[in-house]
């Protein structure tokens, strides 16, 4: 084997073995890689520069910790906002930055952007993939724009309108519930427990068709979905449990994991009792008679999509949107909803006011039951539930990471890599577009069919205030 005098590098008589010259090329691999990636964070760090950050806690840990949980972090995220309103950025660690966005005109950038430039970032919702796998929420690229397209039947105004009798069924359910415990001497109700059971009925009844009475007698699969929600938003707050092997060995890990397999159990049990009573053949009329007969379900639509090339959708995709729709749709409604009633109950002069709407539409109607075409009608209480959607919204913050950099309105950039929070509660609480944002406000944009409506109401909140920006208000 020959050997080669490694004189020309200092290193005197040493010989080298293929060995030792493999090491020296590994160990030259590494620190060509270890000072790129030193050179792009402080290259990164210097185009960061216009971004305005909050002070540090330290070198160490950066900004970790500089926001607390729950209410008093979300008095934190105003004040900030209050200061920053054009965005910030934090360090999350010594070389992990994030940046704040918190303005409509700058969140729209980002959100402008191809689903293949503005990737969905998966830091926050990893978590959610044992469970959801690719669905829409999960998805990215290729994969979510084709499945996008696939699913958008399913938000058409024909397919939506007949839910409304379901909601109204599910929430008839929940009140009979409530003026049982009323009259049975209970004062004191946790009303999103509550409301929760109502839009996980709800769901599970426009998802699968499946009626499991579970606002009035305990459902394994919608115990499974609420330990599973529960389960999630737990370990979000255990930065130690983001490993995924250690979470695994915990007791909260099995238990994720068990309840997991039921409601796959559940899912892939409807697809393949779909599957037993669908024709071989003429499947689409087979699908568009019981459109006619009956509400088409949230399954039907996914059996019945196909692509551009007419390639339908695989059993497995199909149990991940319809878990991602049973997730994504039942505690974002259902805290959207307890905000609302709490909102209501802060301002009974308010909430009189939406009774006396809601009355006032449904006066000598048999049955008393709000329609489709009733939603439009109802303009004070729309206006009511969408100041509370900014009040409180139930997702706090989305996140993006950017493959190619974002130039913003103002001219700065959003350099490629770094994850951008867009904060949903942030910009519906920044002073510059919100004056005083803890105040009510008038949320509607009024358009010309709504002359005489909205606007007629305006005196009714205590302080009508222009968002600025806002197409038109009345
Ligand atoms: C007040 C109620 C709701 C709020 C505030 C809300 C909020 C959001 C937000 C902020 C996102 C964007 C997530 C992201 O891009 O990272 C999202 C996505 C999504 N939501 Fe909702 N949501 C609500 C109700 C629902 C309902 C009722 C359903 C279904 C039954 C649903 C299904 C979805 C799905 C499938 C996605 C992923 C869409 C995609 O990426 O193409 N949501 N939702």
């Amino acid at each position: 084997m020959p050997q080669l005098s490694l004189s020309w590098l200092g290193l005197g008589s040493v010989a080298a073995s293929p060995w030792l010259l493999l090491l020296l090329a590994g160990a030259s691999w590494l620190l060509a890689h270890v000072l790129t990636q030193i050179y792009a964070f402080y290259e990164n760090s210097r185009r960061l520069q216009c971004f305005p950050q909050p002070p540090k806690q330290n070198w160490l840990i950066g900004h970790l910790g500089l926001v607390k949980r729950e209410e008093k972090g979300l008095k934190q995220v105003t004040q900030l906002v209050g200061t920053y309103p054009q965005g910030f950025m934090v360090w999350m660690g010594p070389i992990f930055p994030l940046i704040n966005l918190c303005h409509p005109d700058i969140v729209r950038s980002v959100l402008n952007a191809s689903a293949a430039v503005a990737l969905k970032d998966l830091v926050f919702y990893n978590f959610l993939k044992p469970w959801l796998g690719d669905g829409l929420l999960l998805s990215s690229s290729d994969k979510w724009s084709r499945h996008r397209r696939m699913l958008t039947p399913a938000f058409h105004f024909n397919i939506l309108k007949p839910y409304v009798k379901i909601f109204n069924d599910s929430t008839n359910v929940m009140h009979a519930k409530w003026q049982r415990l009323i009259s049975k001497g209970n004062t004191c109700l946790n009303m999103f427990e509550h409301i929760s059971l109502m839009t996980l009925d709800t769901l599970q009844k426009c998802v699968f068709s499946f009626d499991s009475n579970c606002q009035e007698k305990p459902s394994e699969y919608i115990a499974a979905i609420l330990e599973l929600s529960a389960l999630v938003a737990k370990r979000n707050e255990q930065p130690l449990l983001h490993m995924d092997f250690l979470y695994q060995l915990t007791p909260d890990g099995q238990r994720f994991r068990k309840a997991c397999r039921l409601v796959h159990k559940f899912t892939d049990a409807v697809i393949q009792e779909r599957h037993r009573t669908l024709p071989d053949e003429g499947l689409d009329d087979f699908l568009l008679a019981k459109t006619k007969s009956k509400t088409l379900d949230f399954i039907d639509v996914l059996l019945l999509s196909k692509d551009e090339d007419g390639k339908m959708l695989s059993d497995e995709d199909i149990r991940a949107e319809a878990d991602t729709f049973m997730f994504e749709g039942h505690d974002t409604t259902a805290s959207g909803l307890s905000w609302i009633l709490y909102n209501l109950a802060k301002h009974p002069e308010h909430q009189e006011r939406c009774r006396q709407e809601v009355q006032e539409l449904l006066r000598d109607r048999d049955p008393t039951e709000i329609e489709w075409d009733d939603l439009a009608q109802l303009p004070f209480l729309t206006m009511c539930i969408k100041e509370s959607l900014r009040l409180h919204p139930p997702v706090m913050a989305i996140s993006r990471c950017c493959t190619q950099d974002v130039v913003l309105p103002d001219g700065r950039v959003i350099p490629k890599g770094v994850v951008c929070v867009i904060s949903i509660f942030g910009t519906h609480h920044n002073p510059e577009v919100w004056p005083n944002p803890e105040e009510l406000h008038r949320t509607d944009v009024r358009h010309e069919r709504d002359e005489g409506g909205a606007g007629a109401d305006a005196a009714a909140l205590p302080r009508a205030a222009r968002p600025r920006g806002a197409a038109q208000e009345a």
